[in-house]
Order: C-alpha cells, then sequence, then structure tokens
C-alpha cells in the first residue's frame, strides 16, 4: 500500500513539473512585459545600443528612449522616442506622468573632453541631471535607477595597476569630480531615501554600431574605422597610454546582469569597478595589423594626453565578480576581430577574418 502510494506521489510530482516549465516561463515573460523602461540620452553611443538590448528583453512598447536631440538610427523607428533635456523638470514629470516607468537608464551626460572644454555645462548637467533622476525615483516610486559612472572617477594619486574598488580618489578633472560627486549621492539615495539605484564605472567603451560622444578613449574606436578607410591612423594618445577599455557587447551584458540582479546582491551601492582588457595604442595597433598589415599609426598627444595620465592602467573588478557574477567575454584580439567582422562590409572591404 505504501508502495503504490509513492508511485503515485512520484507520477503527480512528474506531471505538476512538466505543467510547471511553461507557467513560471509565462509568468517570467509577463514580468518582463509588465515593465516599463525610460532611457534617458538614449541617443548616444551606449544608449542606441542598450536600447536594442532593452526592446528585445522586454518588448518594443515598452522600452520609451529619449534624448535631447533626435536620431536617425534605425533602432529609434522601432518605440516610442521623446524629446527630453533632463534639465527640464517640469517636461520629466510630464513623461513620468505619462508612461510610469518601473526603471530608469539614466545615461545623459557630457563626457571627459568635452566636459573639460565646456566645464560648467559639464557639472550642471551631470549633476542636475542626476539630481532629477534620484528625486524622481523617490516622488514616482520608480523600482529601479543605473546611472553609468566611470574610472575617471580615480586621479593621479590613485594606485595605477589593478586599481582596486576603494582608495584614493583624486579626480582631476570636470567629469570625474562630477561621476566621484555622483557616486556619493547614489549611495547617499540608496542608504537614505531607499532609492534601488545600481552603477558601474565603465573603463572607455568601444563598439562598431554607433559613434563615441567626446571622450579620452575615443582613439580605440576611430582607430577602426581608419585601419579600413584611409590605412593610418592618427592618435590623439602616445603609443605607451595604457587604459583600460570594455568592448559593447561586455558593457550591455554588465549594465543588464548588474540591473537584473536581486537587491540582496548588489553590496557595493556608490558604483562598481569593472574591467574588460587593458592595452595602450601600439597594442591595438599590432592587433588590427594582424588582418590589415599595412595599417600604420601616427602618435600626437594632444590635451587628451593628460586626461589619459590621470586614470589607471587597470581595474580590479574581483567585487563585481563575487557579488553579481561578472565575467567579461572578449580580449583585444577577440575584439579586433569582431570590430573588423562588422566594419567591413561598411566600407566594402573583403577581409579574411
Ligand atoms: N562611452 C564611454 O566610453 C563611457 C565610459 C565611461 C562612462 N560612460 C558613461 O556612460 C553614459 C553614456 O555614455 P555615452 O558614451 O553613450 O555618451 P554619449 O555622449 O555618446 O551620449 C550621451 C547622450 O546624452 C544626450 N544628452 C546630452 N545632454 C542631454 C540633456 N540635457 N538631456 C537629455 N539628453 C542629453 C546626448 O544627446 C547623447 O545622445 C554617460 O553617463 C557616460 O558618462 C561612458
Amino acid at each position: 500500500m505504501i508502495k503504490h502510494i509513492h508511485i503515485v506521489y512520484a507520477v503527480v510530482n512528474f506531471v505538476f513539473s512538466l505543467k510547471a516549465f511553461p507557467i513560471t516561463f509565462a509568468f517570467q515573460n509577463f514580468k518582463k512585459m509588465s515593465e516599463k523602461v525610460l532611457v534617458i540620452g538614449s541617443c548616444g553611443q551606449l544608449g542606441t545600443e542598450l536600447v536594442e538590448s532593452l526592446r528585445n528583453i522586454y518588448g518594443e512598447a515598452n522600452v520609451v528612449a529619449s534624448d535631447i536631440r533626435k536620431s536617425n538610427h534605425e533602432v529609434f523607428q522601432t518605440g516610442p522616442f521623446e524629446e527630453l533635456d533632463i534639465l527640464d523638470k517640469n517636461r520629466f514629470t510630464e513623461i513620468l506622468q505619462k508612461y510610469q516607468p518601473t526603471q530608469v537608464y539614466h545615461l545623459a551626460a557630457l563626457l571627459s573632453a568635452t566636459a573639460e572644454a565646456k566645464p560648467k555645462l559639464g557639472w550642471t548637467l551631470n549633476m542636475d541631471g542626476l539630481f532629477n533622476v534620484l528625486d524622481a525615483a523617490v516622488d514616482f516610486k520608480i523600482g529601479r535607477v543605473y546611472w553609468p559612472s566611470s574610472i575617471a572617477v580615480f586621479g593621479p594619486n590613485t594606485p595605477v595597476d589593478n586599481t582596486p574598488q576603494n582608495c584614493v580618489m583624486d579626480p582631476n578633472t570636470i567629469y570625474g569630480i562630477s561621476k566621484l560627486a555622483g557616486e556619493r549621492y547614489c549611495e547617499y539615495y540608496f542608504q537614505k531615501r531607499g532609492v534601488d539605484v545600481r552603477s558601474l564605472r565603465y573603463p572607455g567603451l568601444i563598439g562598431h554600431k554607433s559613434d563615441p560622444g567626446g571622450g579620452t578613449t575615443d582613439y580605440a574606436v576611430s582607430i577602426y574605422h581608419d585601419a579600413l578607410t584611409t590605412g593610418k591612423h592618427n592618435c590623439f594618445l602616445g603609443d605607451h597610454t595604457m587604459l583600460p577599455m570594455l568592448y559593447m557587447p561586455d558593457a550591455l551584458k554588465a549594465t543588464l546582469d548588474i540591473m537584473h540582479a536581486p537587491a540582496e546582491k548588489i553590496k557595493i551601492r556608490s558604483s562598481y569597478n569593472l574591467a574588460g582588457m587593458s592595452f595602450n595604442p601600439k597594442q591595438i595597433t599590432e592587433s588590427i595589423q594582424k588582418y590589415i598589415p599595412g595599417f600604420v599609426t601616427e602618435y600626437n598627444p594632444d590635451h587628451r594626453q593628460a586626461i589619459a595620465d590621470s586614470w589607471p592602467n587597470s581595474i580590479d573588478d574581483s567585487e563585481a565578480r563575487k557579488d553579481w557574477g561578472w565575467q567579461p567575454a572578449y580580449d583585444l584580439d577577440a575584439m579586433t576581430k569582431d570590430m573588423l567582422s562588422n566594419l567591413a562590409p561598411r566600407y566594402s572591404k573583403n577581409l579574411s577574418l
């Protein structure tokens, strides 16, 4: 009798486990479809690609792209787009009331080189924009906020190799100072106002789908375009300027991973160190030469050299690995191969990759 009960129990369990799978799957999909995501500063280098990834996850209608300017990129034709200057609180409120987002990705910023040229605007946009978003998260009970920081938070007295999560941070650029202040504000709003804000200190981002927006690491994007067009790159940094970098697919993965991680896994509420690879202009040139042997780089450092010199060579991202399982996929050669194979058709080039 007891044996029979066990058999019936096992059969019932098996049948329910088969049924539970589609129910769980459907529930997860329903949960994703019930999210409403707002991306601020969506037409830049990161936003263009992030909007595409978010629309694949949450559905096109559930991801609202916004920016102070319009973009012709095809991704912005696939779902809602709103013109928004994040410094215009009334317009921001209108958009929040209209869409009632459950998640906000705040990407609008003036990057390092541009902020040095326009320091007041750099400070105002980078700080007031963030305040507006954090205050809105409190007032509109926004579930999760993402705000990127940068390796620019480090400065000349920071240890340059394998830079730890916590160390001397004395940024000497407007961009770096605003990012460090922003990190402190994020942690403050988490602790004092209960905002679930998450952040990554991106290294230089490299991608082929969108143009960079005025950073000190931009050369590592234009070098691939030059390799496929003129065969010659005029580098604004010296040949041995080592900097931490991250390929865009890895940056997108890290961003989505930290935003999808359970809240209790996010132990750092200022911003996580994040690393992919480190290289200098000479090494990326050599990596490209493996596929385009005649390619040359000339070195003519300009004002951006001083900014690069104040930043680390490499980053220790062990906290991100430990807390929410961060793991990059691309090294320099893998990125070069992928960049060239994606860009070659644009310039009608046939490379054996
Ligand atoms: N690209 C990198 O290498 C890098 C590295 C570290 C951190 N970050 C950070 O990632 C975020 C995104 O960077 P990105 O490379 O996409 O920058 P980007 O300059 O390419 O894009 C920024 C976008 O913000 C928009 N914007 C400017 N002022 C605005 C305003 N007042 N209101 C609304 N939108 C406005 C711009 O039109 C632009 O489309 C920024 O916070 C940046 O500091 C980027």
